[in-house]
This record gives C-alpha cells, sequence and structure tokens, in this order.
C-alpha cells in the first residue's frame, strides 16, 4: 500500500481520497486554508487519513495528487516533490483559470505546464476526464466485467506504471494517452471528456471500456487543427 499526498482536497481530491482509503492507501490531505478547515473530512475518512499543508503532503505523499484549480498550479511545492510521482488532474476553463496564452494557441498542454514548473518531479495526467461524481460511482474491483477505463498521459514510463497500479488498485483500468504534450487529447471539449461516463450531473453514470476509451482519444482533433 501507497501513502498518497493530496494538494487540493476539493471534489476531485476528496473523492480518490475516498477511493484510495478504501482500497487500503494513506492519505495526507492538504488545501488553502490550512489543516483544521479538512477536519471533517478527516474524521469521515478514518485512521488512514491526516491534513497538512501543501508543503507536508507533498513531502509525505509516494504519489502526490494535484487537484487545484489551474489557475493555482504555481502555488504547488517543487522542491518536496522532486523525483517523484505526481497525479495532474488540472483542467483550463479561462473563464475561471485567466486565459493562458499557450493553452490558447495549442504550444502547450496543462501538464506541460505543471511539469515545467515542477521540474524533477513525475508528472501524469489523469482524473482530468470525468466528473467527480462518476469517479466515485464507476470504480470497480479488477477483472470486473464493467470496469471503466481512464486514460493517462506523461513523459516517464515508470511513473505511468506506477499511476496504472494506483488507478488499478482503486477501481480503474488505464489507457495510455502519449506524453504529456498529448494531454490535449482528454482535455475539456475532446470525444473521451466526461460524456463517455455518462451525462454530468446524473448518476450514477456509464462504464466505459478500454477499448472504447482508446478509440476516442485516438480521434481527439486539436482545436484549430
Ligand atoms: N470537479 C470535477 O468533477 C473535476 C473533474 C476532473 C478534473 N477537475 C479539475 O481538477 C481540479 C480540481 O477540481 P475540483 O472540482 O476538485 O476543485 P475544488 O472542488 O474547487 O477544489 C479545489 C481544491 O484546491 C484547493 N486549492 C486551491 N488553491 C490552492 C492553493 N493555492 N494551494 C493549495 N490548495 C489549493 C482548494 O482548497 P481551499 O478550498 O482551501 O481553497 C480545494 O481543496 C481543477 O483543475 C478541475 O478543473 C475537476
Amino acid at each position: 500500500m501507497t501513502k498518497i499526498g493530496f494538494i487540493g482536497s476539493g471534489n476531485i481530491g476528496s473523492t480518490v481520497a475516498r477511493l484510495a482509503v478504501a482500497a487500503g492507501h494513506d492519505v495526507v490531505l492538504s488545501n488553502s486554508r490550512g489543516p483544521e478547515t479538512l477536519r471533517d473530512l478527516v474524521a469521515e475518512l478514518g485512521p488512514k487519513a491526516r491534513a497538512a499543508t501543501p508543503a507536508e503532503a507533498a513531502a509525505a505523499g509516494d504519489v502526490v495528487v494535484v487537484t487545484v484549480p489551474l489557475a493555482a498550479y504555481r502555488d504547488v511545492p517543487a522542491e518536496p516533490l522532486a523525483g517523484k510521482v505526481v497525479i495532474d488532474t488540472n483542467n483550463y476553463y479561462p473563464e475561471r483559470d485567466g486565459v493562458f496564452p499557450e493553452l490558447e494557441d495549442g504550444s502547450s498542454t496543462t501538464g506541460e505546464l505543471l511539469q515545467k514548473h515542477l521540474g524533477e518531479a513525475r508528472v501524469v495526467k489523469g482524473f482530468n476526464n470525468i466528473w467527480f461524481e462518476h469517479l466515485r460511482s464507476l470504480a470497480r474491483p479488477s477483472g470486473s466485467a464493467d470496469r471503466t477505463a481512464l486514460p493517462i498521459a506523461g513523459d516517464d514510463p515508470a511513473a505511468k506504471q506506477t499511476v496504472t497500479e494506483f488507478f488499478d488498485s482503486i477501481g480503474y483500468d488505464v489507457v495510455d494517452a502519449g506524453p504529456l504534450a498529448e494531454n490535449w487529447r482528454t482535455q475539456r471539449d475532446t470525444p473521451v471528456y466526461v460524456h463517455p461516463y455518462g451525462t454530468f450531473g446524473v448518476l450514477p453514470g456509464t462504464p466505459a471500456s478500454a477499448r472504447g476509451v482508446r478509440d476516442l482519444v485516438a480521434a481527439a482533433k486539436r482545436a484549430g487543427a
């Protein structure tokens, strides 16, 4: 079992944390307002969970999930994440995050921005293309006929393998969507974004097989292309 750190403990962070604890992992949660504001979530999750500062959660995690609004990505502490596997869930919503010219013109991706900021960390994009409630409801044990797959993207094969094993432990198969430069294939308004897993706002969602997810990732067209 692994210790999972969280920079951000909102919709996605708390959902991944619940799945991780259910799978037997330890979790260290953090947010912008301080550990005391995570007391209720820690109490719900039980003895395998604790709250900390972002720097402490980064230092504690064997794997660290960065799940903040994209506008806050430069606040993520780089030094304690050096060499670590980092799962980046972030999406770009200019109306929320402000305009990022390098994303607008397609010269970078959200995953590449975080990788550049973190330097030595090994960033893997994941969890970004599914509504958090579907993420909670579609988790299934390994080998289930109705298991759902999620795409990941990253530049470090060993980090991708670690993330694949983590996803497997919490209930998901993985489809390799390529390097971080290709993570636009799973971003907002692409075929694999949210809809394959059901209608946004409607539970329980629809299982999506690895084959179907692979086809949707391959079908993505870059905006303006
Ligand atoms: N919602 C979804 O279904 C979904 C699905 C896939 C991907 N995503 C993406 O994943 C990211 C997180 O989404 P979310 O819905 O989980 O957001 P959210 O519910 O608003 O939670 C954001 C979390 O980030 C924390 N945070 C904000 N600024 C921070 C900073 N400077 N340092 C440390 N922590 C900070 C917040 O802490 P405070 O509350 O203390 O400020 C909160 O815990 C976004 O990029 C989003 O687009 C969301």
